[in-house]
């Protein structure tokens, strides 16, 4: 079966909105940065490398940020440069290579402590948005947040641990009228995952797994990071937002 395209089905209108999406140079993160860009945001993106010439198709208008994960110093920078702030997409994260993972404090530095830091950081300015519904935080977390591997120690247990964050922050930025939800995705082709995907023996055991028959798109991720910031997910906080097509479920 295939399935539809990335969908913009729902209409969002994040006009005089701004955004920062980590991780926004490639992937999922550049779907999302696009995605909000297109409904009217202006986007913030990060990514690892010292300025945006070093990449190719960066999301246009996106104004470009170094911030390497591990690195608390491009933290604060980061945090200091933003501004003022309505949304906070904490998507920059990955295993480190598909069969050279990170070390397990990399990956959990990676995963897990650089979003704590930063929303730490940017509590203060996500608090006074006049977004209806309140501030969001959205943290990209896994299936890997489920399910165990033997091959991704670090990065299991970091994205596991981003969804317990997401609630702590959930109840801890409630008082300044923040929500902080989380978004797991299934398998998405991107640069990260593609020697996985690109394998025709590994793209169809995703797909028999799957109750939806394929893989799914970045776009659909971004709709379902744009909903939970948007005012229509004003009473949704803490929550984990499963997207992948049902995989989670069979597995
Ligand atoms: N694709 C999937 O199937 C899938 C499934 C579940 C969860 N996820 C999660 O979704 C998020 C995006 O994944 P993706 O598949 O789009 O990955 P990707 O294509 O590898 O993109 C990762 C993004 O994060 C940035 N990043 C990674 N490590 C960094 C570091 N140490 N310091 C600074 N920036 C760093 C990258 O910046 P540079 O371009 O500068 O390197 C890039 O913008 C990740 O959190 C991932 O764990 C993905």
């Amino acid at each position: 079966m295939t399935g539809p395209a990335g969908t913009g089905a729902a209409h969002f209108d994040f006009a005089g909105l701004r955004v920062l999406v980590t991780g926004g140079t490639r992937g999922i993160g550049a779907a999302i940065a696009r995605a909000f860009g297109a409904a009217g945001a202006e986007v913030l993106i990060t990514g690892s490398a010292e300025s945006a010439d070093s990449y190719e198709d960066l999301p246009s208008h996106a104004r470009y940020f170094q911030l390497r994960l591990a690195h608390r110093e491009d933290i604060a920078a980061v945090a200091a440069a933003a501004g003022r702030l309505d949304i906070l997409v904490n998507n920059a994260g990955g295993t480190g290579g598909a069969f050279t993972p990170y070390d397990f404090d990399t990956a959990v530095d990676v995963n897990l402590n650089a979003v704590f830091h930063l929303t730490q950081a940017l509590g203060g300015s996500l608090g006074e948005s006049r977004l209806r519904g309140g501030a969001a935080v959205v943290n990209i977390a896994s299936e890997m947040s489920l399910f165990a591997s033997p091959h991704f120690f670090g990065y299991g247990a970091a994205k596991a641990a981003l969804v317990q964050l997401t609630r702590s922050f959930c109840v801890s930025l409630a008082p300044r009228g923040i929500r902080v939800n989380a978004v797991l995705p299934g398998s998405v082709p991107t640069p990260m995952t593609n020697p996985f995907a690109e394998n025709p023996d590994v793209h169809k055991l995703v797909c028999d797994a799957t109750p939806l028959a394929r893989w799914g798109e970045a776009r659909e991720i971004a709709d379902a990071v744009m909903f939970l910031a948007s005012p229509a997910a004003s009473f949704i906080s803490g929550h984990t937002l499963v997207v992948d097509g049902g995989y989670s479920i069979t597995k």
